[in-house]
């Protein structure tokens, strides 16, 4: 029998896939436009491993959220650790901040990361058990500065890859002791209804009700409609963060909504919370979400300071590219394919393609197909520019034709000039 890639993953394919969007090349693409934005940002990468201890998500997403409750791959080493495949970036970014005392070079930081990332979710398109997040973590500024920078690095990922109709929805979960006034209030509001929560909501309701709020089960989003709104029960210092980021966000011409449903599946989030949303998806429209954290480094037992971020998703920026047929730059290909006729052929093909490639010039060889026909559908397929077929009379005269594959126009060009001839076609 045949082993099959596991449920809820895929292969990102260079080319035969069945939905151009797992085409490798467009993913490299995308990678480099992200790489390039959050240099001019000032975001520098960070790597840290896909797995990691389970206690850091317990203690760093949140032991009541969905996240950790019901989606974590963990699993125990051989010593009878708990590991878990990371959900997500934030809480081992800071770990590694912690860890590496990085917090000596400097009072603000700015990283980024692109990897995969592992949630057992039920998988439908958007949502994967395996999918790949780009993400930011700032720490260091506890102005609402920083909040819109990190919003305005988002969207201009989305604009650089030539993405269209978004919305962004931004909030305010309040600051700890906002969050102590709210919890109050949310449960008075609550308390009648406990009954007919869900089972995962009633769990919640003296642990976390906030979560609640969260819930996709289709009677608690009834009930939570018209629960109090966080944004009346911010203390003063919350509420003028909040107004602030808002005429920032203003000032730079982005437009958004400000949603009090927000509160993200996430506990470690004070304050800002902000989600990107598109029409173009379907079910899972979040394709970017992000916002402050100030208390988690000092939880992993860092300094105290203030942090914000957000992660997107690739695979739903990738569809929506798609969905909105955003054309993008090919990788590079080869700008000639050698095709040598014999065995001599082959040997000085061979040297020529070497040092085509030694020179930083594209080039492949058809070292298989015993006939031209067969030899040049290779080349069409590698997406050549060119080809040269060298048999004995063109090593005679050290002569050979270039053929442009896409007009069959042909010149002629010395192979020992080979070089500088292709440099000019470059
Ligand atoms: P999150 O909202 O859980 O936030 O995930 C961020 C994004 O990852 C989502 O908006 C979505 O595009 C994508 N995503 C999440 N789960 C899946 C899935 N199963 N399949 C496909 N795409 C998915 C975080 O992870 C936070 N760490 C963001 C953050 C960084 N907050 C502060 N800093």
């Amino acid at each position: 029998m045949k082993i099959q890639i596991p449920k809820g993953t895929f292969d990102i394919l260079p080319y035969g896939a069945p939905e151009e969007w797992q085409l490798s090349c467009l993913w490299q693409y995308a990678e480099k436009v992200i790489r390039e934005t959050a240099a001019d940002y000032g975001y520098r990468e960070i790597r840290t491993p896909i797995y990691e201890r389970t206690e850091l998500f317990q203690r760093g997403v949140g032991e009541t959220t969905d996240i950790v409750m019901k989606e974590m791959f963990t699993f125990e080493d051989r010593s009878k650790r708990s590991l878990s495949l990371r959900p997500e970036g934030t809480a081992s970014v800071a770990r590694a901040f912690v860890e590496h005392n990085l917090s000596q070079l400097g009072s603000t930081h700015k990283f980024f990361y692109i990897g995969p990332m592992f949630r057992y979710e039920r998988p439908q398109s958007g949502r994967y058990r395996q999918h790949h997040q780009f993400g930011v973590e700032a720490y260091g500024v506890s102005g609402p500065q920083q909040d819109a920078e990190v919003i305005d690095l988002l969207l201009q990922v989305y604009k650089r890859l030539g993405l269209k109709n978004l919305k962004v929805h931004v909030n305010s979960v309040g600051d700890l002791e906002s969050r102590k006034d709210y919890r109050a209030a949310l449960l008075h509001y609550l308390k009648p209804h406990f009954h007919e929560l869900s089972a995962d909501s009633q769990a919640r309701f003296e642990k976390n009700p906030l979560r609640i709020l969260d819930s996709k089960d289709p009677h608690d989003k009834e009930i939570v409609q018209a629960a109090p709104s966080i944004l009346n029960h911010l203390t003063p210092e919350a509420k003028e963060h909040f107004q602030t980021l808002c005429s920032l966000l203003d000032q730079i011409g982005i437009s958004y909504e400000v949603d009090d449903k927000i509160v993200r599946g996430l506990d470690y989030y004070q304050k800002t919370v902000f989600e990107v949303m598109t029409e173009d998806l379907g079910a899972q429209n979040t394709i970017g979400a992000g916002g402050r954290y100030d208390g988690l480094i000092g939880q992993f037992e860092g300094p105290d300071l203030p942090a914000i971020g957000f992660a997107t998703g690739l695979e739903r920026v990738l569809q929506v590219m798609m969905a909105q047929k955003i054309m993008t730059p090919k990788g590079k290909r080869p700008l000639i394919y050698f095709i040598p006729i014999g065995e001599e052929a082959v040997q000085k093909c061979f040297a020529l393609v070497a040092a085509c490639r030694h020179n930083h010039i594209a080039a492949d060889i058809e070292l298989q197909a015993k006939k031209v026909p067969a030899a040049i559908q290779n080349g069409l397929r590698a997406e050549a520019k060119y080809c040269c077929i060298l048999g004995s009379d063109e090593l005679q005269s050290g002569k050979a034709k270039l053929k442009d594959l896409s007009t069959r126009e042909e010149k002629p060009i010395l192979l020992d000039q080979i070089i500088q001839a292709l440099r000019g076609l470059c």
